[in-house]
Parts: C-alpha cells; sequence; structure tokens
C-alpha cells in the first residue's frame, strides 16, 4: 500500500460509513468544511469527554466556558492576530491558484520554510524553479494572507467582526469575571471547547487542515515566581514523555528522547511543571486513545515557527503516513495577551500574590479535535488478510461498542436479540442492533466500523439462555450465560478482563 493510498481509504471508509463527509458535497462542497456523521459523531463525543474529564472534571481549579465564536474588531487588534495572524501566499501567474508558499517549497524540496520572511520565500521558489503544481505556471511574488474570516455585525454594518481563530480569546477578555470567580487566587485554568475558524490558503489532507475546526483549550494562569510548583506536579511526574530537543533537530534525529516528566523540567528540557504537566495528560490521553507510544513526541518549536503570542512551544507531532504533523499545540503565552489586552481595554488583570502584585503567565496546551479524530483512525487501521479492513479502536473511542445479532430473523430469535441490545442500551452501552444479511457479513460490517464485541442469539439461545460474543481483535468466540452477559462486557471494556480469560473458562 503506497503511504498516500492509506488516507484515501480511510476517507472512502469515513464517507461510506457514516465518520466523516465534506460539507455540502452535493453542490462540489467548499475545501475545509467537514461535517460528522453519526458514527463519526459518536466517536467525536468521546474524544471530547476524554478530554473534559482528564483535563478539566478531574481538576479541583479548572472550569469550563463556552464563548462566541464571532468576536468585534477590537478583541483581535489587541491580541496581535490582525497584524500577525498571516501565512505567505503565492499565486500562479497564469492560472490564478493559489499556494501557501512554504508548502508548496517543502513539497518540492523537502526542506522547511516555515516561518522564513518573504524576500527568503521568493529567493526560494526561483532558485529551485518552483512551478504552479496544477499548470506548471510561473509563480508570482509571495506575500502575507491573514487568516480570519472577516464580516460585518448589524444591520447597518457598524462594527466590523471575526470568526474566532482560536477558542482562546474568549478567556482572555473574560478575564476579570473568571479571575474573579476563581477568588482571585492562581494558580487557576480556564478551559473551553468549541469551533474555530482560519481561511485556510490550501486546506488539505482532510481532517488535519480545515478551515473550520473544534479546538479543546485551557488557559492555565500561574505566576511566573511559582512555574515549579504544580499543586498536582506528583502525580505526573513519573510518566514518561517522548521529547525533540532543538539541539537534537540541528544534529538530525532519528528517535525522540524518552525522559519522566520530571526528568525534562530538572534536565530543563521542558522550561516548567505547569507545561510538563500538560504534556504528561496528553501522552495519557494519546494511549487511551489507542495511539501508539512511539508514534508521537513534543518537539521543541524554533522560534520562527513558533506563534506571534508564544515564547516557546512545545507541539504534539504525530508520524502520520502523510508525514510529521502537529496535532497539539502547547504555547508558552506568558503575559503576552493579558497585558495586550489590559492595555487596549484600559483595565489591570493583575492579581494580588501576597502582597506582590502579578500579571498571571499562562501555559496552554491546545488540542485539535479533528486532527486527534484522524490520528486515533490512521493509528486503528487495519487491513490484514481478514478479507475486509476493520478499525482496532479501544472502548474507549470506539464509536459503538457492542452490536447484537440474532442467527436468523425467524422462530423468535429477533425479538430474543432486541430484547438483549435494549437490556445492554439501557445498562448504558452504545449497542446496535442488526438482523440483515448473513452472519459473517454482519461480523465483518461490525469490524470496519471497529465495533469491539458482537453478541450472537442462535437456538441455543432459547434453550438455555447462553449468547455467544464474538471478539473483534481475535475473532475468537465464547458462550456465556446470559445473565453473565452485562458484567462481561463490563470487565473487557474497562480491560479489567482479556478475552482470552473468558476461553479459558469456556473450555
Ligand atoms: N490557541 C492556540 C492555537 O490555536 P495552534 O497551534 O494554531 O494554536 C492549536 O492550533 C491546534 O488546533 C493545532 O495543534 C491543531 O490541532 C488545531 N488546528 C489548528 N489549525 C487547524 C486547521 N486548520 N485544521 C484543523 N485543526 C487545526
Amino acid at each position: 500500500m503506497t503511504e498516500e493510498r492509506l488516507m484515501d481509504k480511510i476517507i472512502e471508509v469515513c464517507k461510506r460509513r457514516g465518520f466523516v463527509n465534506p460539507t455540502a458535497e452535493i453542490y462540489g462542497g467548499a475545501g475545509g468544511f467537514y461535517d460528522y456523521g453519526p458514527l463519526g459523531t459518536l466517536m467525536r463525543q468521546k474524544i471530547i469527554e476524554l478530554w473534559r474529564q482528564s483535563f478539566v472534571l478531574d481538576e479541583d481549579r479548572v472550569f469550563e466556558i463556552s464563548g462566541a465564536t464571532l468576536l468585534p474588531e477590537p478583541v483581535f487588534q489587541a491580541s496581535g492576530h490582525l497584524e500577525s495572524f498571516e501565512d505567505p501566499l503565492v499565486q500562479c501567474d497564469k492560472c490564478k491558484s493559489m499556494y501557501k508558499a512554504d508548502d508548496i517549497i517543502k513539497r518540492s524540496t523537502g526542506e522547511t520554510a516555515e516561518g522564513l520572511p518573504l524576500d527568503q520565500l521568493d529567493k526560494m521558489i526561483k532558485d529551485n524553479e518552483i512551478k504552479c503544481p496544477s499548470c506548471k505556471g510561473d509563480l508570482g511574488n509571495t506575500r502575507q494572507f491573514n487568516l480570519m474570516f472577516s464580516t460585518e455585525i448589524g444591520s447597518t454594518g457598524g462594527i466590523k467582526g471575526y470568526l474566532r481563530p482560536e477558542t482562546a480569546q474568549n478567556i482572555f477578555v473574560n478575564f476579570k469575571q473568571l479571575a474573579g470567580f476563581m477568588r482571585n487566587k492562581l494558580p487557576f485554568g480556564i478551559a473551553q471547547f468549541g469551533s474555530s475558524f482560519r481561511n485556510e490558503i490550501s486546506p488539505r489532507n482532510f481532517l488535519i487542515r480545515g478551515r473550520e475546526f473544534e479546538q479543546m483549550e485551557i488557559e492555565m494562569f500561574y505566576d511566573p515566581d511559582k512555574e515549579n510548583e504544580h499543586p498536582r506536579w506528583e502525580e505526573v511526574a513519573d510518566i514518561d514523555i517522548n521529547i525533540v530537543t532543538r539541539e537534537m533537530q540541528e544534529k538530525g534525529w532519528e528517535k525522540p528522547l524518552i525522559l519522566t516528566a520530571e526528568e525534562a523540567v530538572t534536565k530543563k528540557h521542558v522550561p516548567n511543571q505547569y507545561l510538563a504537566y500538560y504534556l504528561a495528560l496528553e501522552t495519557e490521553m494519546l494511549l487511551a486513545l489507542g495511539v501508539p507510544e512511539d508514534v508521537f513526541w513534543f518537539r521543541h518549536m524554533q522560534d520562527n515557527e513558533a506563534p506571534h503570542y508564544s515564547a516557546g512551544n512545545y507541539d504534539l507531532e504525530a508520524n502520520l503516513s502523510i508525514g510529521h504533523m502537529e496535532i497539539v499545540g502547547n504555547a508558552l503565552r506568558t503575559d503576552y495577551d493579558l497585558q495586550k489586552h489590559a492595555k487596549a481595554s484600559k483595565s489591570s488583570f493583575e492579581i494580588m500574590v501576597g502582597d506582590k502584585k502579578v500579571t498571571p503567565h499562562v501555559c496552554e496546551p491546545s488540542l485539535g479535535v479533528g486532527r486527534i479524530f484522524y490520528l486515533v483512525l490512521e493509528s486503528c487501521y487495519r487491513d490484514d488478510d481478514r478479507g475486509w479492513t476493520w478499525f482496532q479502536f479501544p472502548p474507549a473511542v470506539a464509536p459503538l461498542e457492542v452490536a447484537v445479532f440474532p442467527l436468523m430473523k425467524k422462530d423468535g430469535l429477533a425479538e430474543f436479540a432486541y430484547d438483549v441490545h435494549t437490556e445492554l442500551k439501557e445498562a448504558g452501552y452504545l449497542s446496535f442492533y442488526d438482523e440483515s444479511g448473513k452472519i459473517g457479513k454482519r461480523y465483518a460490517r461490525a469490524d470496519e466500523v471497529g465495533i469491539p464485541f458482537c453478541v450472537t442469539i442462535d437456538y441455543d439461545s432459547l434453550k438455555d439462555y447462553t449468547v455467544t460474543i464474538r471478539d473483534r481483535d481475535t475473532m475468537e468466540q465464547v458462550k456465556l450465560p446470559l445473565e453473565d452477559l452485562e458484567v462481561a462486557l463490563g470487565e473487557l471494556m474497562e480491560g479489567d478482563s482479556e478475552f482470552q480469560e473468558f476461553l479459558e473458562f469456556d473450555d
């Protein structure tokens, strides 16, 4: 299988089986917009819930808000997005196609040109004789293009507004109320999940670079003098994280450095506990989602790659079939945003810490739902000798958890199976009932969308109240008393029991 085809195969399954579809496809679509279908919505929801549980609900001093997606111009004047949230755009003189200049250079030469000044990008395009990929025409000069979608607010068009390019700004502009809610005591975190919008020059690679996408962000506010006094540090200090330092990048690297969070901070590979805390939480989250540990790492970005507000980024990157991709942005935003908004709105965002006034510093983990969703799809995609493709989703992210089948529709099997399905739903399982087609086909259909367990009702079930569970990963089957089904499924889903143990019991 060629690498490019893996993404295409996944896109095909996603469209056919109700995961993700291009928006308004019947009208030709609009690049960079996608709709989640029935299974995609269930799976996306599980990703969001996993984040919410470990990044927000498990914490004492982190709360979530939901802000407006359209914000007035002064917000982005102050935040620096109007001036700096730009990508270098280059246009073909002949067919007028537009490209992101650093992308087109990377595709043609393999060299990274992100963050370089316009004249250097022009020079690289000229020196390497890079032409338009669509028509081979000459490319014009590179210019900066602001990525925000603008609109007029109100019927008379009085105020200019922008769709937010990150969820973070709602949190900064509400800082005074939020700090009051947190009793003006540091540290505290404010989380937000929601849509962000960027008018990407060349949206591509499916959910990896869209024009509307969802982010799960936290702005963690702390006293910079106490940057190594994270209140829950002991809980993550021993977690291994994969790091790629700047030095490793200069020398050329093959494998990331594996350090505990504690080692990463004491050896100064990660600047403080607040940031390292989130690198550990992200590592745990991806492992729970079925992403292997050797597929991702945290890279200390070069200065010219980091966003305008960042004093250092440690982005989570993954080795996808399309190359190394950023999946999560982890930024040290310092007091950049609060200072900018304080000055522009003539407010003070200082907090008293003892007898000292502090403008809090900010550490920000920013997780993109779509990119994590795609990373999970690629990590779990299986194309072995089964005769059909399947997803090895862990139950934590599987859109459906169990499928219930009657062996035949007749002789009361369908009614029996439907009752079992209803009971499983009532017990809280994401259960799916399917009675159409041969049983082998139904197993294949369930595997294709990654359902971990199938339960089949056959003639024995009518006689002795037993059911057959089939394990997706091994395709092994075992008979169990119906009364044990719920508990058995619970243990299998939680990982408290292996399917193998049930087989041994059956023998
Ligand atoms: N508030 C910080 C921020 O927005 P970012 O690195 O620009 O930082 C954070 O974005 C994350 O949002 C990325 O790591 C990615 O997961 C997601 N993201 C950004 N642009 C995206 C796009 N065009 N399509 C899909 N996801 C995107």
